[in-house]
This record gives C-alpha cells, structure tokens and sequence, in this order.
C-alpha cells in the first residue's frame, strides 16, 4: 500500500512537471524623503475619500489541509484594521476550525507567510462554522438584517458616498464558489445580487478580489461595466488557481506545518498592500504587480490574474478601499520596488493530496496517524478517481465515444458565459449527484463538462439515464457522502 500511495503522488508530480524557479533579485523597498513623496502623492489634498470603508472577508472551505483559505482572510482583516478600517465595518466569515485544529502546530495561532505574524488574534467571529454559507453572505453584503441566520448579525450597512471591498478565498470551479456548506456559491446568483446591491443605491464603488480556480469564469461574460464594480480574480476562466507556502516547496513552511499557508494570488495582494503607502499606489498598479507575480515567471506553477468590470476604477488609489497604514508613509509605491522571486506552488486541487502525503511521511511507523492519513489519502484519490470516470462516462454515453471529451471540455470563446441556462446547470448538478455521489470540492472542476451538457441542450432525464448507467455504484468515505446536502 505504501507503495502505491508514493506512486500516484509521484505519478501527481510528474505530471504537474518540476520547473527550478528562477530567482530575481528582490530589491528593497524604496525608501524616498519627504519631499519626493508628497510628490509622488496624487490626490495628497484628498486624503479623506468621503464616505464609510466597508469590507466583506470569506473563506469559503473547511479543513486543516485548507488552512491557507482562513489564514488569507485573517490576514486581510489585519492589513485593513491597519489601514484605518473598524471592526464594524469589516464582516468576516470563516469556518474557525483551523486556530484550534489538533494538526494545528501552534495552537490559537494562524500565520499567513512562513515568517508572518499571528493574524488571528482579534480577528472577529461574524460568521463561523455551518453560519457562513451562501443565504447569510448575499444578506449581508446587501445589508439585510432581517435575513441573516445565526452568527453576529453584522451587515454591510451602506450608504451612497461609500466604497465597498470584497475578498474571497477558497475552492472553485467553472461558474462555481466552494462553501464550507451547501450549497455552493453560482456566478449567476452573485452577479444578481449585486446588481440589486448597486439598484439599491448603497454605495460609491466597490472592489472584488477573488481568488479559486477558473475565478475567471465568475466574471467572464457576466459582470457588466455600470455597477461601479471593479474585479480581479486570480486565473482566468479556464485554469487552477496556486497555493503558495507548502511543505516541500519553495518558499517553504516552517517545518512543523503539513500545509499550505496561503494563496499565490492573495499573499501577492496583501503583502505588496502591507508594505506600502497606499495613497500612492492605484488598483491598476497591484494589478499589474499581482499579475506579474502570480504568473510566476510563466512556470507551470501560476496563473492569469484577470480584471472585470468597471476598469476605469482602476485609477482609484488602493487608499479608498483597504486604508493605509501610517507606518508605511515613507513607503512609496515604485514600480518594480516590490518583485517578488518565483515560487514553486501547488495547484489549489492538490494541496488536501499534499497535506496528507507530509502527514503520511512524518507519522512514526506503525501509528495511527500514519494509518489515518493512508487512509484520507486513498480515499481522497479513489473520489477523484470514481468523479473523473464518471463524468468522462457520462460525456460518452451522451454524445458518443468520438465527440464525448470533445463536447465536454468545450470552452467558449472570451466573452461568454458558462451557460447560458443556470438552472439547467444546477439541475444538472443535482442529477449527477444524485447517482454519482458529491462532486465535492474536487469534483467543482468539472462544472464546465455540465454545463456543456446544458448548452448541447441535453435533457435532464437523459442526464439521469447517462448518470445511472455510469454509477452503478458510489465510493464510501467523507467526499462521496451526499449526506450535507447537493451543491447546487
Ligand atoms: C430582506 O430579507 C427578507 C427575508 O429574506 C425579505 O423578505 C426582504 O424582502 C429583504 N429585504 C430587502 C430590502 O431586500
Ligand atoms: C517619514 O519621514 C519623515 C522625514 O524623514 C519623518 O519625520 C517621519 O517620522 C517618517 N514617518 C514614519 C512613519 O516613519
């Protein structure tokens, strides 16, 4: 058994493909006197942007191999209370089983970088545990009190002159955010919701950070310029987002973590926003910065970070949303004062497989643990195993042997949408599910294969004979378990 476990994770790897990383010189950053800096700061008789910050924080995954998701959004929350942001201002939802996770090392703590600081402490319990989930999110960016279930009942209470910051770290897939709940998160409902944020008049301007695989997919064809919304994501429609910070790699975690510490995209944001003035920088600026730094150097390990929406925003400086730090006023945004060397990352699908692989080597022969973590692992790669099979069945028996993978890894020219029927995709969801056991956070990947199913105009009771034929049986285990819930 061992054996086989080595050999699908070197099998994993190999396919992955090892690239050195090149490094680049990481320079200071640039330290300007007083003087130059009052001139390198537009808007200088603007310090006040008028108006309230408000921040919505989410991690939208659970698990101790997902720890870099809430180690993101803790983060986040201490660079905005350092940049002015209040506590009542900014609404954090984040499952809260990794401070006190038993696999945590250090107990009560979360770091975001592998010589970071504790973020945890003072990071507010808005939402935690089954209270962050997709009603409670929506209520609360659109400020309605009355509907929120559980948790501190904190809202994103707007009005007109205000700017607005989301972030939101986690799991995806085409058209889909992952929950640490069910159902999971679809591009269609949170575009509505904000349009209905915007029609209600509640705010200035609003920046979204987001990162998860095929992030791209959320906005792409979806997001219209007028809501005075301004996107990034961390890949485009079409490709994983990276971990960064993992055991094994480089930079790597101190050696007691079995784990990812955080996000390529989102620790390109927050630790360019930490270190400077950011009266000084624009949106367009980090986008740009972050876009370099998270292709990594066009290495297999990174991806595209894409903008939406109202880009015209992108001149804004990054001061109206995230504040900025008093400490950092000497520190002028330059460019190309705050590259970062390559790093070697891992693609957000494979950190749960990482984490139990260290968790497998490091455990004592013969231990429980090193039995536990055999076992999540197996059971992890039997679930992608059974899903990809599956799925790849379905296309066939649907469209035929020849056409089958051609119709369902389809992807529409830039511009489009996922689908153009939503419904129809979570019905589809729904369908497959229901005979094929939980896609689960691995299986969001293949969204894109369900929603060509729709777009070929396939009906849902062919998808329910398709999916019976494929699944005569589900694998047992946490990931295949329909018990929570469908994910649509
Ligand atoms: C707030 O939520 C409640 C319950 O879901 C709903 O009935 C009401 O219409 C919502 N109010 C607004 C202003 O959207
Ligand atoms: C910034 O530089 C000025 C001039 O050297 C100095 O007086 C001030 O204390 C510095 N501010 C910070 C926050 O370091």
């Amino acid at each position: 058994m061992t054996t086989l476990v080595t050999g699908v994770f070197l099998l994993l790897l190999s396919v992955a493909g090892v690239v050195s990383a090149a490094r680049y010189i990481t320079g200071d950053v640039l330290r300007l006197p007083s003087e130059a800096s009052r001139f390198f700061r537009w808007r200088s008789d603007d310090d006040e942007v008028g108006g309230t910050r408000w921040a919505v924080l989410i991690a939208g995954s659970n698990g101790y191999w997902n720890y870099r998701h809430q180690a993101d959004v803790c983060h986040a929350y201490q660079l905005l209370r350092n940049g002015g942001l209040k506590e009542e201002n900014i609404i954090v939802f984040m499952y809260d089983d990794i401070a006190f996770n038993e696999e945590n090392p250090r107990p009560g703590v979360i770091i975001n970088n592998p010589h970071g600081d504790d973020v945890y402490k003072g990071v507010p319990k808005d939402y935690t545990g089954e209270d962050v989930n997709v009603h409670n999110f929506f209520a609360a960016l659109l400020g309605n009190k009355s509907a929120i279930t559980g948790g501190s009942g904190k809202v994103v209470d707007s009005g007109p002159d205000d700017h607005i910051f989301i972030y939101y770290t986690d799991h995806g897939g085409p058209g889909v955010l992952g929950m640490p709940t069910f159902p999971y998160l679809y591009a269609d409902d949170l575009i509505d919701v904000l349009k209905k944020k915007h029609a209600s008049g509640t705010y200035k301007s609003m920046v979204f950070y987001l990162e998860a695989c095929e992030s791209g997919s959320i906005f792409e064809g979806l997001l219209p310029q007028g809501l005075n919304i301004y996107a990034t994501t961390a890949s485009n429609a079409e490709e994983s987002s990276w971990g960064t910070y993992c055991p094994g790699e480089y930079p790597s975690p101190p050696p007691e973590y079995e784990t990812c510490l955080g996000d390529l995209y989102s620790v390109a944001w927050m630790e360019d926003s930490d270190m400077h003035n950011l009266r000084t920088e624009t949106l367009h600026q980090q986008y740009e910065l972050v876009k370099k730094r998270t292709i990594n150097g066009n290495s297999a390990y990174g991806s595209h970070v894409m903008q939406y929406g109202d880009v015209g925003l992108s001149k804004d400086s990054l001061f109206a949303y995230l504040g900025t730090n008093p400490a950092n006023d000497n520190f002028t945004f330059v460019d190309e004062n705050s590259l970062v060397p390559p790093t070697k990352a891992v693609n957000q699908r494979d950190a749960d497989l990482v984490h139990f692989w260290y968790k497998y080597r490091k455990a004592p022969e013969g231990s429980v643990r090193k039995t536990e973590a055999q076992k999540q692992f197996v059971e992890a790669m039997s679930h992608r195993m059974h899903i990809d099979h599956s799925v790849k069945l379905i296309g066939k028996l649907l469209f035929g042997i020849e056409r089958g993978l051609e119709v369902l890894n389809t992807v529409r020219p830039a511009g489009q949408p996922l689908v153009d029927d939503w419904k129809c995709l979570k019905k589809m969801v729904r369908t497959f599910e229901t005979h094929c056991g939980s896609l689960a956070q691995y299986g969001m990947k293949h969204m894109r294969s369900l929603a060509n199913i729709c777009n070929a105009g396939i009906q849902t009771e062919q998808m329910a004979e398709a999916s019976a034929q494929a699944c005569v049986s589900v694998p047992t285990g946490r990931w295949s378990s329909l018990q929570k819930g469908f994910s649509a």
